[in-house]
């Protein structure tokens, strides 16, 4: 048990580490943006993941919070923990100050640490997967720190750059069809290792043969689109997504403008210059199914995405999210789970539609073929793109 033990507060360590360098670029000021009612402040998401471990791991072994008046700041929307603050006013949290989140953090890491450190083997066993959902939710949370202030910093005139670590986007290869024959095929998280209960219950699923791209529709795909009028053609749109074209007036990806012949995009860096087969990013679900529709194609189902992220799309890096036609539901014999972390997952399976993948904002490790990220459709400050799916087979 030493080694698991070790190798537990080793990532824990880590996993905390990598939360501090990504807000260490940004001021205090920074901090406290909030650029809309689903984009929270980086400090927020700093002490939030820092109330989750107080919340689900210490206090149920009698460790008394921090500051347990803090409990309604930093609870996001667990109805069986409390009341909280509504998550449109988190930027009007000015106190407690950055500086006090960052000792919040340290004071809270040493108590975790403490308790791994001398708990007996039974105890260890049991607080090593509340620790691994702890960590995969500060890993959540660490995207949501760059495509949040990634959101405030797209409403300031001067366009500042974020600049946290944030491994380049690999190149994408050329563009191929990969050939699948479906059938009868297994998808979902395996019994072992850590995955969040929406990847459960592992189950099979009936396949069509089909046909997925080896890349991510690019910007010159997107210039086609534009090129012919896409945003404006009803033919390509579903009806919702038509209607929201109308009312907020898009005629292009979140972030993005054409400047003459080039694509200028903000996201984490600043403002560049985007092209060749570079992946087309901050789509809605709704502009994602009009380009694959303009396209001659579909999105694919989370079901053939996964089935061919275990086989020939293996291994490959996420650049961006892909939006799948799947909608966020429950699979079959899915229970949330007792108490408030059954609240995690179960009763946001409404309205919702699965990505999968990972972008360049996912941290390492953090995703596998199982994985279930899920927005509504008209999301597009999220690292979002597409990937091209269709029928081999013609259906009656
Ligand atoms: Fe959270």
């Amino acid at each position: 048990m030493t080694a698991d033990r070790d190798e537990l507060i080793a990532r824990y360590r880590t996993v905390r580490a990598r939360t501090e360098a990504l807000a260490a670029p940004l001021v205090p000021e920074d901090q406290q943006l909030q650029a809309m009612p689903a984009a929270s402040p980086t400090k927020w998401h700093r002490a939030h993941t820092t109330w989750f471990f107080e919340t689900f791991v210490l206090a149920p072994r009698g460790v008394a919070p921090v500051e347990p008046a803090w409990a309604v700041l930093f609870n996001s929307y667990y109805e069986a923990v409390g009341p909280r603050v509504a998550r449109g006013k988190r930027g009007l949290l000015g106190r407690p100050t950055a500086d006090e989140i960052g000792r919040y953090r340290l004071i809270v890491d040493g108590r975790v640490i403490e308790l791994l450190a001398g708990a007996d083997a039974a105890a260890l066993a049991a607080l090593a997967p509340l620790i691994e959902l702890g960590l995969a939710h500060e890993e959540q949370h660490q995207e949501l720190i760059v495509t949040d202030i990634v959101a405030a910093f797209a409403e300031h005139p001067l366009r500042p750059a974020y600049r946290g670590p944030i491994a380049p986007a690999p190149r994408q290869g050329a563009a191929a069809w990969l050939e699948l024959a479906g059938g009868e095929v297994t998808i979902g998280a395996p019994a072992d290792g850590f995955a969040f209960d929406n990847e459960h219950p592992r189950h099979r699923v009936l396949l069509a043969p089909y046909a997925l791209s080896t890349r991510l529709v690019t910007w010159a795909e997107l210039d086609a689109f534009v090129d012919a009028g896409g945003y404006a053609t009803p033919s390509w749109w579903l009806s919702d997504g038509l209607d929201w074209v109308r009312a907020h007036h898009v005629d292009a990806p979140g972030y993005a403008r054409r400047d003459g012949g080039r694509w200028l995009v903000f996201g984490p860096g600043g403002e560049r210059e985007v092209g060749g087969d570079e992946p087309v990013l901050f789509l809605s679900y709704y502009e994602a199914d009009a380009i694959a529709r303009f396209l001659g194609a579909r999105l694919p189902t989370e079901a053939e995405w996964e089935h061919a992220a275990r086989g020939p799309l293996a291994g490959r890096h996420g650049v961006a999210w892909e939006w799948t036609s799947s909608a966020y539901a429950p699979y079959p014999g899915y229970r949330a789970g007792a108490g408030a972390l059954g609240e995690y997952n179960g009763k946001f399976m409404v309205n919702q539609l699965v990505l999968r993948g990972g972008s360049i904002a996912t941290p390492p490790g953090h995703v596998r073929p199982s994985y279930r990220n899920f927005w509504p459709p008209d999301t597009r400050f999220q690292l979002s793109g597409l990937r091209l799916a269709r029928d081999l087979e013609v259906r009656r």
